[in-house]
C-alpha cells in the first residue's frame, strides 16, 4: 500500500484508541458512555467493539494528530478532518459517538459517528480510501469468522447496533452491510464460509427494498437464503434489547421465510387477491421468481404451493415456468 495509505491507517489505531480512552475515562464522554449503557450495552460489550466517542472541540484531535506527525492534509483526505477557506482543520467527528470500521484482518479502516442529538446525518461515516471501501467491508466480519465457518450460516443485518447487540446476546455469526444491499464481492466472500444465509434487516420500507436485492444476489451466488422479519416495527437491535438473545433466536432467527416466500409475501401486499386481474397478475410475478430458482424441486415446491392456493393445476404453472426460463436462457 501507499506511503499515504500507511499513514492514514496508523491514524485510525491511534484515534480508535483515543476515542475509546476518552469514551471510557473522559468527563467529556460520559454523556456518551452512559448513552450506551442505557441503550443496553455492557462495558465488556464496549471493550469488545473499542466503540468511543470524540470531544466535541474542534481542536482535541488536531493537536493529537498533529504531535504524533500526521500531515493535516492527508487526514483531511481519510475523512478525519475537515477544512475551512481560512485554512483551519476541524475534527469531524466531533461530539459523536465513534464506531471503528475494521477490515478483515481486524485494523480500524474508516469510522462511523454517531450523533447522540437529533443532528443529521444520524451516522456520520468515513469516505471512501484506499483502506476502505463500503461495498467490500463487511461490518465485523474478523470477529465473527470463526463462528460463521463453524456454524457455515451467517446473519447480515443493515445496522452496525445490530450487530453488536446479537452478539452480545450471544448469537456471533453476525455481520453488518452497512445500510445497503450487498455487494456481490461481498456475497462471494460470504460463500466461500457458508451455505446459508440469514437477511435480517429493518423492517421498513427501505430495508425491505434491500432485502430484495440482497436476497437475490444470495440466491445467484448460490446460498440459500432465508429473510427474517422482526414484529411489531422492531429492528433487530430493538428486539434483542427488549426480548433477549434466545427470543431472538426462537421468534425471528428460527421462523425465517425462505427467499421466495418472503417474495411472495412481499408481492401480495401489492395486490388484491380477491380481484382476477390481481390475481393473474400475482401468478404471473411469482412465476417469475419461480423461474429464476436453479432448483427443480425447489421449483415443484412452489408451484404445488400456488397450485393449491389458487386451484390451478401445477402442469399448466410448469409449462409457464419452462416457457419463462426459456426465454432467461
Ligand atoms: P438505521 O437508521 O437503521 O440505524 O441505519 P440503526 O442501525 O438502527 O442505528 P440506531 O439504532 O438508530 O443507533 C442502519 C445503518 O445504515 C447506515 C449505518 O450503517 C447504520 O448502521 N446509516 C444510517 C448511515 O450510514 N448513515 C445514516 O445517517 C443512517
Ligand atoms: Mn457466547
Ligand atoms: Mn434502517
Ligand atoms: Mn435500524
Ligand atoms: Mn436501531
Amino acid at each position: 500500500i501507499s506511503t499515504e495509505s500507511q499513514s492514514i491507517l496508523e491514524a485510525h489505531q491511534w484515534l480508535a484508541k483515543l476515542y475509546h480512552h476518552m469514551l471510557l475515562n473522559s468527563k467529556e464522554g460520559q454523556d456518551a458512555y452512559q448513552y450506551l449503557i442505557d441503550r443496553g450495552f455492557s462495558e465488556e460489550t464496549i471493550k469488545k467493539y473499542q466503540i468511543g466517542y470524540s470531544p466535541n472541540s474542534k481542536e482535541f484531535v488536531v493537536t493529537f494528530l498533529e504531535k504524533k506527525g500526521f500531515h493535516p492534509q492527508t487526514m483531511v483526505k481519510a475523512g478525519l478532518l475537515n477544512v475551512n477557506d481560512q485554512g483551519e482543520y476541524a475534527d469531524r467527528f466531533r461530539g459523536r459517538l465513534i464506531f471503528p470500521l475494521r477490515n478483515h484482518l481486524g485494523k480500524t479502516v474508516a469510522f462511523a459517528g454517531r450523533s447522540l442529538g437529533h443532528q443529521e446525518p444520524k451516522y456520520l461515516n468515513s469516505p471512501e480510501t484506499e483502506l476502505f471501501q463500503k461495498n467490500r467491508l463487511l461490518y465485523n466480519f474478523d470477529l465473527a469468522r470463526a463462528a460463521i465457518r463453524k456454524q457455515k450460516s451467517v446473519i447480515l443485518f443493515e445496522g452496525y447496533v445490530d450487530v453488536i447487540s446479537a452478539d452480545q446476546a450471544g448469537v456471533h455469526n453476525v455481520v453488518g452491510t452497512m445500510g445497503t444491499s450487498i455487494s456481490s464481492s461481498q456475497a462471494n466472500l460470504l460463500k466461500r464460509y457458508v451455505d446459508q444465509v440469514i437477511i435480517c434487516y429493518d423492517g421498513d420500507q427501505p430495508g425491505v427494498e434491500a432485502a430484495m436485492k440482497a436476497g437475490r444476489l444470495l440466491k445467484n451466488t448460490g446460498c440459500q437464503t432465508f429473510v427474517a422479519r422482526v414484529p411489531d416495527g422492531l429492528d433487530p437491535d430493538d428486539f434483542i434489547q427488549k426480548h433477549g438473545g434466545e427470543r431472538f433466536k426462537r421468534e425471528v432467527l428460527d421462523t425465517s421465510d425462505t427467499f421466495i416466500a418472503f417474495i411472495m409475501s412481499y408481492l401480495r401486499r401489492d395486490y388484491n387477491l380477491q380481484l382476477e386481474g390481481d390475481r393473474i397478475a400475482y401468478i404471473e410475478k411469482v412465476l417469475q421468481e419461480v423461474a429464476l430458482l436453479d432448483r427443480a424441486v425447489e421449483r415443484e415446491h412452489y408451484l404445488n404451493e400456488l397450485a393449491s392456493e389458487f386451484q390451478m393445476s401445477v402442469d399448466t404453472l410448469k409449462e409457464e415456468v419452462h416457457h419463462i426460463r426459456g426465454k432467461n436462457t
